[in-house]
């Protein structure tokens, strides 16, 4: 029988071996820190963010399929089997919740809502806040794979004037696009807010910085869904409290769950949410990746793999 470690807390482990089990009861399911194993008799596995140093005890495992979109969580263990492919989760309903909270918070500080929302707890009927045109609004997606590119194109229908920044050229309908490192000033330079939807890799950790900000026109908006990782969090406060900035939305953070001490829950001008941009569907997922080992059993490419040279 085919055998598949779930690498994820025990006490969740029934949200992902609930559905995969109805959807492919052909697979031994085995949980781990539960169930007991061999680690030699392992052939697949998932998770999120593994301990470190955990694949390598696998010596027979054929792949690794991770439950979220974003893999730096594997790809942070320096000891990860880089000979094991490593699948990512992309699904339309990933990329769907993602593009609704980057347009919600596009819209809740194109529209003032934090402005208004203050205004009604003093009870002021307060007209003046009156938007920037919107098709003079100019967003910037960083990042325009799966989720960046309909995030994109949504933003784009609603009318805002849209560009996207990727490693490699792409072609997005009624979008600017901007590749590479050498394009990434004069992308900037037209970001009244900037969207970060980027993966984090030793390329782009900390490209949320002083420099970035500086380069932002005055007065732009950040929101960063990705990770916390591609933030410096003290550069974004100083260029805020400058007035450099007019804020920022933050759904990730360096340190997750963010602590109590840190400046930002309180900052009045940051919109902090606990990582919950978009969740992983169990039922989604479940049945992509018992698809998936399906396929690959009959001989079939795995699709969403990792790139290990360029880190996702
Ligand atoms: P993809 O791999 O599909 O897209 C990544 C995009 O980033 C591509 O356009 C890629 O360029 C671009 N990119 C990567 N490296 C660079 C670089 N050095 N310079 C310029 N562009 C670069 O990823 P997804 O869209 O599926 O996911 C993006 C991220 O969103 C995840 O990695 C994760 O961190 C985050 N996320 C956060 C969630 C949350 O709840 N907060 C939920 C889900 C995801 P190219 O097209 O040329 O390859
Ligand atoms: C993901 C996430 O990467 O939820 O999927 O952060």
């Amino acid at each position: 029988m085919t055998t598949l470690l779930a690498v994820v807390p025990p006490f969740i482990a029934r949200l992902w071996t609930a559905p995969l089990g109805e959807h492919a009861p052909w697979l031994k399911l085995i949980v781990e820190g539960q169930d007991e194993y061999a680690p030699d008799t392992i052939d697949y596995a998932l998770g999120f963010r593994p301990p470190p140093g955990f694949f390598k005890t696998l010596p027979n495992v054929k792949a690794i399929f991770s439950l979220g979109a974003g893999v730096d969580g594997f790809l942070a263990d320096p000891e990860f089997p880089r000979h094991v492919p490593l699948v990512r989760f992309v699904d339309h309903t990933m990329s769907r919740e993602m593009t609704h909270y980057a347009v919600l918070h596009t819209l809740m500080h194109h529209r003032t809502q934090r402005l208004l929302d203050a205004a009604q707890k003093e009870k002021q009927w307060r007209q003046g806040f009156l938007p920037r045109r919107t098709e003079e609004t100019r967003v910037g997606v960083l990042g325009l794979g799966e989720i960046g590119t309909m995030a994109a194109e949504r933003l784009r229908d609603l009318d805002f004037a849209v560009s996207g920044w990727s490693r490699t050229r792409k072609s997005v309908r009624g979008v600017e696009t901007f590749a590479g490192t050498e394009e990434l000033p004069a992308f900037l330079a037209q970001c009244d807010i900037l969207i970060c939807l980027l993966p984090l890799t030793p390329a782009t950790r900390h490209i949320l910085n002083k420099e970035t900000f500086a380069q932002l026109p005055q007065g732009a908006f950040v929101i960063n869904a990705a990770r916390g990782g591609h933030l410096v969090e003290n550069d974004l406060v100083a260029a805020i409290d400058s007035g450099h900035l007019a804020g920022a939305t933050l759904d990730v953070f360096e340190t997750e769950p963010l602590p109590a001490t840190s400046p930002l829950w309180t900052h009045r001008k940051i919109t902090v949410t606990p990582h919950v941009a978009a969740m992983t569907d169990p039922r989604v997922a479940a049945r992509s990746i018992a698809d998936s080992i399906a396929r690959h059993m009959k001989g079939e490419p795995l699709e969403n793999l990792v790139d290990f040279a360029h880190g996702y």
